[in-house]
């Protein structure tokens, strides 16, 4: 049974349990090759590395997808979780607003465009995405979801998870690798507009009758989902 929100009496943990919330991040609106956007994205590879994130793509997609099979990655950034599953033989192509990176594979496809404007989803079974579901409100991954719904059979995302344990980790992550100022706003940003329990199956709309999913925090503040396809 609901019950009636005290907001005086929410500890800071429960508060962040709260509804999402998603505000821009600065590292979107910074030109590419500013000294801050280039020494964030910097960051964000250590914060990868620290999370594990890269090598629990890897690990989960062997196993689950032939390699013929393409895999389209959402907000791939800087390319290099792609580049790191192209050269252990995954098919993989990527979408980004950003440009094609200089070491993207010349075989590998790059989408530069809005995930919004996106039209050939039927192209790809299989799609992942690390640190960029959250970038969307639950409108936006409504429209996104109804797509991969149509289309995937297999989604994987990697993404903060929203509670107050992830905020400490965080400040205590950036702290070690030193982050700047841009990476430890876009964290905490990140981190409001984060997941947890059910909360991205459900928003992408995938239903229990056609979906099977498992949604799991991490001991490092992150949140997987693997969602498949009922066949
Ligand atoms: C936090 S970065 C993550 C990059 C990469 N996945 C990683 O983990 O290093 C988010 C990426 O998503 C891209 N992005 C965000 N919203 C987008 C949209 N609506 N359409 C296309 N790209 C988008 C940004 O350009 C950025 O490269």
């Amino acid at each position: 049974m609901a019950t009636a929100r005290q907001p005086a009496l929410l500890s800071p943990a429960a508060t962040l349990r709260e509804q999402r919330q998603c505000a821009p991040e600065l590292l979107d609106s910074l030109p590419a090759e500013s000294r801050d956007a280039v020494r964030s994205r910097r960051d964000l590879r250590r914060l990868n590395a620290l999370m594990g994130n890269f090598a629990w793509f890897e690990r989960t997609l062997r196993g689950r997808v032939g390699a013929p099979e393409k895999i389209l990655e959402l907000g791939a950034g800087t390319g290099e979780l792609g580049l790191r599953l192209a050269r252990r033989g995954f098919t993989v192509a990527a979408i980004d607003r950003a440009p094609r990176p200089r070491h993207w594979p010349a075989s590998a496809e790059w989408h530069a465009r809005e995930i919004e404007a996106f039209d050939r989803w039927a192209d790809y079974p299989i799609v992942i995405g690390n640190l960029i579901f959250h970038h969307f409100d639950a409108a936006r991954l409504r429209v996104l979801g109804q797509q991969l719904d149509a289309h995937a059979r297999l989604i994987l995302a990697a993404e903060p998870r929203r509670n107050f344990t992830s905020n400490l980790l965080f400040t205590f992550a950036a702290t070690l690798i030193g982050a700047n100022h841009v990476t430890r706003h876009d964290g905490r940003v990140s981190i409001d507009a984060g997941f947890h329990g059910d909360e991205l199956a459900v928003a992408l709309g995938l239903s229990p009758a056609r979906w099977r999913w498992s949604a799991q925090p991490t001991l490092r503040g992150g949140y997987r989902l693997i969602a498949e396809r009922k066949s």
